[in-house]
């Protein structure tokens, strides 16, 4: 496995790869690796001649200081891990090469980043969308992998491709969930045990809203949701919404097209989000 810390040592991997004609998976990450991402990256290997897993805590993203600074960091512990699912390479650069002129684009999204984490988390997916662009550029990736637990940034990225027409395919891969159902994060790991212990009853509130679908209206079941962390102190809700699976617009009727519930919830000063389809 390669490690490569400066762009230009990616692009050289890069450019010699292209000559041999491999094929190139590309799975960008904050790192702090879980098993959720290793199911990423073993599909990746799976698909492609060679995997890039790109470890980068990037800053613009984040909207709020204090949770990049606790964001965690453990670049050991991700190298060990991706050598075990025989990555081919892991791109580390630093936030001084990446960011070294300020990005002068801003990127707009529409409809897709007016709803959801949009309002919550101003400058996010243009955060997002910068990096994902330019890390698509370097590694010149056939295909990229994402987790639907970040359903939003899924489909703000597949938008950032259309708009740009990227040549790359963005595969979205399932939700990783633990044994107790709680979805797999990287800030998992900042619960305390206590936390840890009542953070899957959201999946659980989320699975018993799907059955409550059948036959609840629409606006019912988002009162069941609410109600429920409502009723549990240790959780403080920041949204519940139940919306179109392409549009992500909020749906007050049930109809044909495809539904997701997606919530973004704080427990233990660590906001978690998940997601269920209908
Ligand atoms: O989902 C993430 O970890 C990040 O948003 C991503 C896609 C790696 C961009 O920094």
């Amino acid at each position: 496995m390669q490690v490569c810390y400066k762009i230009d040592e990616l692009l050289s991997c890069v450019e010699k790869l292209k000559e041999e004609k491999k094929t190139i998976g590309l799975l960008p990450t904050m790192g702090a690796l879980h098993q959720g991402h290793l199911s990423l990256a073993k599909r990746g290997k799976r698909e492609n001649d060679v995997l890039i897993c790109s470890v980068f805590v990037n800053p613009i993203q984040f909207n709020n200081k204090e949770d990049l600074e606790k964001y965690p960091r453990d670049l050991d512990g991700d190298l060990a891990l991706l050598e075990e699912v025989e990555c081919d390479i892991v791109f580390a650069p630093s936030a001084e090469e990446v960011y070294a002129e300020e990005p002068e684009f801003t990127y707009s999204f529409g409809s897709l980043e007016s709803v959801l984490e949009g309002p919550q988390r101003p400058g996010h997916f243009n955060g997002v969308a910068t990096i994902v662009h330019k890390l698509f550029n370097w590694s010149k990736a056939d295909r990229a992998y994402f987790g639907e637990k970040d359903f939003q940034q899924v489909a703000i990225v597949k938008d950032l491709v259309r708009q740009f027409n990227i040549p790359i395919e963005i595969v979205e891969c399932p939700i990783f969930r633990d044994e107790d159902g709680l979805a797999t994060s990287s800030r998992n790991r900042r619960l305390s045990p206590e936390a840890r212990a009542i953070a899957p009853k959201i999946h659980k509130i989320l699975m018993k809203s799907a059955s409550l679908m059948k036959t609840l209206s629409v606006s019912q079941v988002k009162g069941y949701v609410e109600s429920e962390f409502k009723m549990r102190k240790e959780f403080t809700l920041e949204y519940f919404e139940i919306v179109d699976a392409t549009t992500l617009q909020p749906v007050k009727i049930k109809g044909d097209n495809k539904t997701v519930g997606c919530i973004a919830v704080w427990l233990d000063g660590v906001r978690l989000i998940d997601i269920q389809k209908y």
